[in-house]
């Protein structure tokens, strides 16, 4: 087999807020893609980075009182932990606001304008007075022109759907300032898409191979409604890299973006010595295929190609779109507990539970997906624990009891290996065309006939029986290189069970071609649990945890209450005062609105090995099943009051005014309940 040379990217992520579940998609997506080549042993090299420039960037920057090079070196930081803990095994990861990419962005200006591909035009666009600075269509709102609805952006109606210029909405605002925006003009600097409409229309050919069937269909749509001049050029203030030869221009975001993938790759190279060009010169016949959201369709199969054409590099082997994710059936939404920060899912589950239950749903295609809870806490549970982690366990107890931890002479049913490697060749041919999902299908009902084989042997019963003990140990045996070949052939979904079940099966490494020398009188470990069930708890608090979130986020976008100073602070007290209250952290484990009490919550609250009721406050703040399962603090040696609904057995601790501005206290992950709060 020849070896493949492959680069791959995924999208840059804007350094200007969290990962989060819609965006691990596609480094999933990609991550798997390239651990199954390079288990194929080849040669493929992935690379990404944050995408730092832009008005939104900046703005962010100042409202928080930083300067834009601090805040995407903040996030950049965050992004990067956040997928070193979903076992995203990038390359290199770099930042559009680099060195490289600078240099490359000015480069592949120069050569466009050189090729004459850039022109200049005087536009008319908002401008905010009072900020001194011209305003993206986001950054403008007002009412729709169609329906009026109030609160619209500047480019399209969230209510009726209409688009629009900012100019058309009625009572127009600049988010920025509140000021009403006026018209200005200015000098822009435009790329002429249009003269290399003949070689796009030949690359984005359904027939050429560089596309999803779907995503060509789409691109002859807009071939038909004409290729557009781009402007790639923003006025001062603006974060990003200024036009040479210019005064206050700036490149639009979106042109130096996608250099980011060529400016992360030099960096990469220069680290190791490898070629650039053997990978982007124009000859090259490496592999290069970018993973993106279906929404970022038109820069990366229009203007990218036609900005590396006009640049004299070799344009992408491949385009591979996907889908969007929704969350139990809804849109993802800030507002809505739907909404779910990479760091918040690891503060509550295993991310290998996720890489699989996404495989298991992703397509070549571009459709949605869906992440159903109830679904993931099954597939998971019985795909993976139940199905294949369950081989290992049945097998390896007899293994080391019976045999000294050695594996047989031979194979029990070498047919049956055959008929699982035979399998490989389907199951590698559904990984490279990003059919995950098939794939898991193939693979699980290879983890089926492994189970059955077990369950007509019945080792449990053969092992009572001395002069049966050689079948058990050939039935271990075989049941333990189908697990490894299991083991194999999921490694890209589970990268980090499959490094664990290569210390159980003693072997240096899982490797595609490995396989096919079967595991014989070989040394293995003892087994330690592989991965462990989902905790349905653990997805409640989980969901709990981003509603609170979304809860957050909408009280910090209400304005704040007008200031009328704070209660005179209480005179000092001695230590010993303080130690008279017993604060325990607790766990709400159930709460139940309370019948004819319109402010109160009945509480539940685990103290660890003792239950208390309580009765809360909080009604107007929280929604019961928002509470359920998260922990917080409270007095625990408070007298018990008389209510009318009952006995309150302490109080719990909230902050704010009231009514719906409260909010309850909660520990850092780590504390449990019962625990002294001192
Ligand atoms: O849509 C986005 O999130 C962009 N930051 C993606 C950029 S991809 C590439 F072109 F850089
Ligand atoms: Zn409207």
């Amino acid at each position: 087999m020849t070896t493949r040379k492959i680069l791959v990217t995924s999208a840059l992520p804007y350094a200007n807020g969290p990962i989060h579940l819609g965006h691990l998609v596609e480094y999933v997506q990609t991550d798997i893609w390239v651990r199954f080549q390079r288990l194929r042993g080849h040669q493929c090299i992935y690379v990404c980075a944050d995408d730092a420039h832009g008005t939104p960037i900046m703005l962010h920057a100042q409202r928080l009182g930083i300067t834009p090079e601090a805040l995407i070196e903040r996030i950049g930081a965050e992004h990067r932990a956040d997928f070193a803990a979903f076992h995203i095994g990038f390359d290199e990861y770099h930042s559009t606001h680099s060195p490289e990419n600078r240099e490359l962005a000015e480069f592949i200006y120069r050569q466009l304008k050189a090729g004459g591909h850039i022109v200049t035009r005087t536009i008319s666009q908002a401008y905010d007075p009072v900020e001194g600075m011209f305003l993206p269509d986001r950054f403008i709102k007002g009412e729709c022109p169609r329906c009026g609805a109030p609160d619209q952006y500047g480019d399209a109606c969230e209510v009726c759907g209409a688009t629009y210029s900012p100019t058309e909405l009625k009572n127009p605002v600049s988010v920025v300032s509140g000021a009403t925006p006026v018209e200005r003009e200015s000098e822009h600097y435009f790329f002429r898409l249009a003269d290399f409409e003949d070689s796009l229309r030949r690359w984005t050919d359904p027939a050429a191979g560089h596309l999803q069937p779907e995503v060509a269909h789409k691109l002859a749509e807009w071939f038909e409604a004409g290729l557009k001049d781009w402007d790639i050029s923003r006025d001062a203030p603006y974060f990003g890299f200024p036009i040479p030869g210019t005064q206050d221009k700036y490149f639009y975001v979106w042109l130096d973006a996608p250099i980011g993938y060529l400016a992360s790759f030099k960096r990469y190279c220069e680290r190791t010595g490898l070629a650039f060009d053997e990978f982007w010169g124009p000859d090259s016949e490496a592999e290069v295929y970018h993973f993106i959201g279906k929404d970022i369709l038109y820069f990366h199969a229009l203007f990218w190609p036609a900005m590396l054409e006009g640049a004299g590099f070799r344009k992408p082997s491949g385009i591979f779109a996907h889908g969007f994710l929704t969350i139990d059936g809804q849109k993802m939404s800030k507002s809505r507990g739907t909404f779910i920060r990479a760091r918040t899912y690891l503060d509550h589950l295993d991310p290998e539970y996720l890489r699989y239950y996404l495989a298991a749903k992703l397509g070549p295609g571009i459709d949605d997906l869906d992440l159903n809870f109830e679904d993931f806490v099954q597939r998971v549970n019985s795909d993976l624990v139940g199905k294949v982690v369950n081989i290992a366990s049945r097998c390896a107890g007899f293994i080391h009891k019976r045999f000294d931890g050695r594996l047989g002479p031979r194979l029990d049913d070498s047919e049956l290996y055959d008929r699982f490697l035979q399998a490989g060749a389907r199951i590698a041919e559904l990984y490279e065309g990003r059919a995950f999902g098939q794939a898991m299908r193939e693979i699980m009902a290879l983890a089926d006939l492994a189970n059955q084989y077990i369950d007509e042997r019945k080792p449990w019963e053969a092992a009572k029986d001395p002069a049966r003990l050689d079948s058990v140990r050939l039935t271990c045996t075989q049941g333990l290189n189908l697990f490894r070949v299991l083991m194999t052939y999921l490694q890209p979904v589970l990268p980090v069970t499959a490094e664990k079940a290569c210390a159980f099966l003693g072997l240096p490494d899982l490797t595609w071609h490995g396989l096919e020398e079967p595991l014989l009188d070989h040394p293995i470990e003892r087994f330690k649990p592989l991965m462990t069930r989902v905790d349905k708890d653990k997805v409640a608090a989980l969901q709990a945890a981003a509603r609170a979130e979304a809860d957050e986020r909408q009280a910090a976008a209400r304005p704040a209450p007008e200031k009328k100073g704070i209660e005179p602070i209480a005179p000092t007290i001695d230590y010993e005062d303080f130690a008279r209250v017993d604060l325990r952290i607790a766990r709400i484990v159930e709460a139940a609105e309370v019948e004819g009490a319109d402010k109160l919550l009945r509480l539940t609250l685990d103290l660890g090995g003792e239950t208390r009721q309580v009765f809360a406050g909080i009604k107007k703040a929280y929604r019961p099943e928002e509470l359920e399962g998260r922990l917080t603090v409270m007095v625990a040696n408070l007298k018990p009051r008389k209510m009318r609904f009952g006995v309150s057995e302490g109080m719990v601790l909230a902050a704010g005014p009231g009514g719906e501005d409260l909010w309850l206290l909660s520990p850092d992950p780590g504390a449990a309940p019962g625990m002294r709060v001192k």
